[in-house]
């Protein structure tokens, strides 16, 4: 029977959203912004970001898939959706759920640089900067934990408990 802890509450979550936007919007005031959702794992993150935004944004998806169900990233992933938006000379930012090795997002930055944008940053709603195995530049970064499988709020395991409305530790 697998347990859950509370890792984040709703207001919390609120609370850290609201802050990443505010610095996002300082820091694209006058500039054409595209926010890239990583799918799934960022869809509720993201659309709770954009509201949260005083700038004008467009929005795209890039499908990304980890390999297999395990709780830790293999590194390998395989890309489920491409960009709908032409990002070339754009400024874009992708929004990822969360970043543990580092591996996911390393190989999105390379796959989206090939595209040439104007620049790129990176942003995610938790970061489990101890367990990086690759070095990955995170720009905006809402939460840190250390350790521990994180669930809730668009975030799975084996595609489970994304519609919960807070974060928790899942202790299996
Ligand atoms: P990385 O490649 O090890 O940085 O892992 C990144 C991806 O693995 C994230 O985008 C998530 O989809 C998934 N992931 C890593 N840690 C967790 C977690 O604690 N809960 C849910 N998904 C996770
Ligand atoms: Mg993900």
């Amino acid at each position: 029977m697998a347990d859950l802890v509370p890792v984040l509450k709703r207001n919390e979550i609120d609370n850290i959203v609201a802050g990443l936007a505010e610095k996002i919007s300082v820091d694209y005031q006058g500039k054409e912004l595209i926010c890239i959702g990583i799918l799934k794992g960022s869809f509720i993150f993201l659309s709770d970001l954009i509201r949260h935004l005083k700038i004008p944004v467009k929005i795209d998806f890039l499908g990304v898939s980890s390999y297999g169900l395990d709780s830790s990233s293999s590194g390998k992933i395989s890309y489920t959706k491409e960009l709908d938006i032409d990002i070339k000379n754009k400024h874009i930012l992708i929004v990822e759920d969360i970043v543990d090795s580092g591996l996911s997002l390393t190989n999105i930055l390379d796959l989206l640089k090939e595209q040439e944008p104007l620049s790129i940053k990176t942003c995610t709603l938790i970061d489990k900067s101890e367990r990086r195995e690759v070095e990955v530049n995170v720009d905006y970064a809402g939460h840190s934990v250390k350790e521990g499988f994180l669930v809730g709020y668009g975030l799975d395991y084996a595609e489970e408990y994304r519609n919960l409305d807070s974060i928790f530790h899942l202790k299996i």
